[in-house]
C-alpha cells in the first residue's frame, strides 16, 4: 500500500452510523448490521462521497477548477462530483451514457440545479469514454482553465482511499459497538468500494469482502478490483458474488421492486433498484439458503443511491 494516504478535503458527514437490523436479523436468523453510507450526507450522499474527498484532494492540490467525470445519464457518482464541485467552487462537466431526456429527473435534475455541463453519448462511444475525457479535458486547457478528470465510479487508486479509510472507520465502530463482523456485503459497479474495504480491512483475518455485481460478470470486477489494488502498490483478497444482476444493470423485475418495500416496511431501509436492492437481496438470498455463513455478524455497506429509485415510480407503484 502507499506510504501515506493522499491529500484529503472534509466532504462527507462521517461517520456513519453502523445499526443493527433487528426484525430482519429474526427473519433470516443471523446477526445482520448496516453501515449507513447513504447518510454521509444528503444530495453530497453515498459511496462516491468518500472517494471524493481523496479524489478532490488531489485536483486541489493540482490547482483544478473544472471536474470531467462520466458515467450514466442516471449517474450517482457524476451527481455527487457534480455537488462535490459546486460546494468546492469548482465547475464540473459530466460526460453521460445514454438519450438526454426531455425532462431531467432524479441524479440528473441535481446535476443541472449544481451547474453541470453535460455531454450525452451513446452506449458505442461509452467504450472510448476516457479518450472523449481527454478530448474536452483539452478543449478546457485550451480555454486557460485547469481540469482534473476522474474515471468512471471515481474507481482509481486515489479513489479507493475512500474505503481505505472507510475500512478503518467501521472496525473502530465494530469494537467500540462490541459488534463481531465477519463479512460486509456491497454493491459494485466500478469496484473501487471493493478495492478499498478489502485494502483497509486485510489486517483484520476473518473479515470478508462480498462485492455483488450489478452489471458486467465476476471475472471483470476480479480483475478490475485488483487492477486498482495494484494502482495502490498492494493486494487483498475479496469475494465477487454474481448473479444477482437480474434482467440487467438499471432494469428491476416486479419481485426484486417488491422485495424492496418489504424490507422499507421491516426496516424503513431504503434500497435503490440499481444497486443496493441488488446487493441486499444477495446477502438476504445467500444468507436464507445457507450459502453465506451466518456466525458472527453480517455487515450489509449501504451505498446510497436514493435518486436512482424515482426513475422506477410506475413499476414501483404496481407492486404497492
Ligand atoms: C449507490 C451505489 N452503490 C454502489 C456503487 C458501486 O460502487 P463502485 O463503483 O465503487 O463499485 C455505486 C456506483 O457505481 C453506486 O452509485
Amino acid at each position: 500500500m502507499q506510504p501515506s494516504p493522499p491529500p484529503r478535503i472534509s466532504l462527507a458527514n462521517l461517520p456513519t452510523p453502523l445499526e443493527r437490523l433487528d426484525r430482519l436479523s429474526a427473519e433470516i436468523g443471523c446477526d445482520l448490521w448496516v453501515k449507513r453510507d447513504d447518510l454521509t450526507g444528503a444530495a453530497l450522499s453515498g459511496n462516491k462521497v468518500r472517494k471524493l474527498e481523496f479524489l478532490l484532494g488531489e485536483a486541489e492540490a493540482e490547482g483544478a477548477d473544472t471536474l470531467v467525470t462520466c458515467g450514466a445519464v442516471t449517474s450517482n457518482h457524476c451527481r455527487a462530483t457534480a455537488v462535490a464541485a459546486a460546494r468546492r467552487g469548482l465547475a464540473s462537466h459530466l460526460v453521460l451514457r445514454g438519450a438526454e431526456p426531455d425532462l431531467p429527473d432524479g441524479n440528473l435534475l441535481l446535476d443541472r440545479l449544481v451547474g453541470a455541463e453535460t455531454t450525452f453519448i451513446t452506449h458505442a462511444q461509452w467504450e472510448d469514454r476516457d479518450a472523449l475525457m481527454a478530448q474536452i479535458a483539452d478543449g478546457l486547457r485550451a480555454a486557460g482553465k485547469t481540469p482534473y478528470v476522474i474515471p468512471e465510479g471515481g474507481s482509481n487508486a486515489v479513489g479507493a482511499w475512500g474505503y481505505i479509510a472507510g475500512a478503518g472507520e467501521l472496525s473502530q465502530q465494530a469494537d467500540a459497538q462490541g459488534v463481531d463482523v465477519r463479512r460486509v456485503v456491497h454493491a459494485v459497479g466500478s469496484g473501487g468500494t471493493t478495492a478499498g474495504l478489502a485494502l483497509g480491512l486485510a489486517d483484520h483475518a476473518g473479515v470478508e469482502v462480498i462485492g455483488v455485481a450489478v452489471c458486467d460478470d465476476r471475472a471483470y470486477f476480479e480483475e478490475v478490483v485488483r487492477r486498482i489494488q495494484r494502482g495502490c502498490g498492494a493486494s487483498a483478497s475479496f469475494t465477487i458474488l454474481e448473479g444477482y444482476k437480474g434482467v440487467g444493470y438499471a432494469q428491476a423485475t416486479a419481485d426484486e421492486l417488491a422485495f424492496y418495500a418489504h424490507v422499507a416496511r421491516t426496516e424503513g431501509l431504503i434500497l435503490d433498484p440499481v444497486y443496493t436492492g441488488k446487493a441486499f437481496r444477495a446477502l438476504y438470498e445467500e444468507l436464507r439458503a445457507g450459502r453465506m455463513e451466518r456466525e458472527g455478524a453480517t455487515v450489509f455497506l449501504h451505498t446510497g443511491g436514493i435518486y436512482g429509485l424515482f426513475s422506477f415510480a410506475s413499476e414501483l407503484d404496481a407492486v404497492l
